[in-house]
């Protein structure tokens, strides 16, 4: 796209010569009044503007330098050339003062104009770019504990940012481990609830018949051990977030209860009468596939609608590229600090092994593997021995059968820890019927047990 040019001046002459003279390289506007002039700057956005400083206006006209006040506040980063009569070098002076670019005395030398401006739009470039990496370093900022820079993890940052000032309810999924959890904090920090509560509520690891009183309270009496009235996490994240972690082991007859929760706003504690407002943006996270869930009709297809509707799904560690190492080192930093470690890095052999592994359980393994080679190094160089992971090292020689049996083994067993051993969903992953799948199981001895 080319650069566009506004060239302000009373004098036609003027305009019609430098009209021919930039045509070519540019798109070219021009206006002969103030009037016209800011009408086009604000409808057509010039990148750079040749103003007559002497424009002729009337009295209430904003002249010249009124003009490229008025112009700044439009784009602070349009570039004003200030054309001035010979004997007005201290009104030019005092536009550049006011943030013209430069100025330029009559009478106009065709090619002399043409390198000023072309300088100008160059400036302009790079000031443009360098606005646009300090908006994206702000941006960063604001999800400074989410690690990663890869860009499907921008696509995240991207869709949080937009996701988050609203009131809607987000469905995280992701593998375990791949940080949903971060991520629903992070809505929350960039919400208008953030100086409000975040609750979380682990619906995998309440009894059943616990959960409904957790979440939605109990009045006395409700059941035998009800001795006195208790308020639920629903009602404990009034104004703020309530986070329905691994929704997807939600017993049916409570899904109803969210699903009631989602369309009325209302909630109802155990054994109580009254149906009670609550105002909680809710965040749901799972790392089944609840599609899955559906169809074995342990999910309401109801609730997965109502949650799905934006739905943010984390990549899994291994498709996040440089990300990998870019957490590593700052889980290194972040755990040699708290075991009082100094100067710890990663041999050349650690970081190859970090990069080929598949990380099945994600960021948490990462974090784990790290903890524990820091505790465990005894040397100021992790080694892929530390971390847990055999060293990629190509001079041991395997035969081809080797190498290709190590590999099958290695991706079985990941994808079955992928699927938490659901030998359906593994053998699909794997593009293998369950019949061969057992037979490989039985193969290696891969045995849940070993994990
Ligand atoms: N991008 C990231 N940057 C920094 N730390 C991360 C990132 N993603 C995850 N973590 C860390 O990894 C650990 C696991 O993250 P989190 O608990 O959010 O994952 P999860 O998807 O909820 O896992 P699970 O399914 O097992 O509940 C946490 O300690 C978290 O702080
Ligand atoms: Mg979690």
């Amino acid at each position: 796209m080319k650069d566009r040019i506004l060239i302000i001046d009373d004098e036609e002459g003027i305009r019609t010569q430098l009209c021919w003279a930039l045509a070519g390289e540019y798109e070219v506007l021009q206006a002969d009044a103030p009037g016209r002039a800011l009408e086009i700057v604000r409808t057509q956005g010039p990148q750079l503007v040749l103003l007559d400083i002497a424009l002729s206006t009337s009295q209430a006209e904003p002249d010249g330098l009124e003009l490229l006040a008025t112009f700044l506040e439009i784009d602070p980063l349009m570039k004003i050339v200030m054309v001035t009569g010979h004997d007005e070098r201290a009104n030019a002076l005092q536009a550049i003062a006011k943030g013209a670019y430069d100025f330029y005395a009559k009478p106009i030398d065709l090619e002399e104009i043409k390198i000023i401006i072309k300088r100008a739009l160059h400036i302009q470039r790079l000031e443009r770019e360098n606005q646009r990496l300090s908006e994206e370093i702000e941006r960063r900022h604001k999800f400074q504990e989410i690690i990663g820079t890869s860009p499907n993890m921008d696509q995240i940052y991207r869709t949080i940012e937009k996701v988050a000032p609203t009131d809607a309810t987000v469905l995280v999924v992701g593998e375990s481990g791949t940080g949903k959890e971060l991520a629903a904090l992070a809505i929350h920090h960039l919400s208008t609830r953030a100086a409000k509560p975040f609750v979380t509520i682990n619906c995998g690891a309440i009894p059943p018949n616990l959960l409904e009183s957790e979440l939605f309270g109990h009045e006395r009496g409700a059941f035998t051990d009800a001795h006195i009235q208790r308020i639920g996490k629903f009602e404990t994240s009034e104004g703020g977030t309530i986070f329905l972690d691994e929704i997807g082991e939600l017993p049916l007859q409570l899904q109803v209860k969210i699903l009631r929760f989602l369309q009325e706003r209302e909630i109802e504690r155990v054994g109580g009468r009254e149906p009670i407002l609550v105002d909680a943006r809710v965040i749901a996270a799972t790392n089944k596939s609840l599609l899955d869930e559906v169809r074995h009709k342990t999910f309401r297809e109801d609730l997965y609608y109502r949650l799905s509707v934006i739905t943010l799904q984390l990549p899994p560690l291994r498709e996040r590229g440089q990300d990998i190492l870019l957490l590593a080192r700052a889980f290194l930093n972040r755990f040699s600090a708290e075991y009082n470690k100094s100067k710890l890095t990663f041999s050349a052999s650690s970081e190859k092994a970090l990069m080929n592994y598949g990380w099945p359980g994600n960021v948490r393994e990462l974090e784990n593997k790290i903890r524990r080679a820091v505790i465990l190094t005894l040397g100021n160089k992790i080694n892929p021995y530390d971390l847990g992971l055999e060293a990629h090292d190509t001079d041991k020689r395997l035969t081809l059968q080797e190498i290709r049996e190590k590999t099958e083994r290695k991706h079985v067993q990941e994808a079955l820890k992928r699927h938490n051993w659901n030998i359906t969903n593994a053998a699909k992953d794997l593009g293998v019927s369950r019949t061969t799948l057992y037979d490989i199981m039985e193969k290696y001895q891969i045995k849940k047990e070993q994990d």
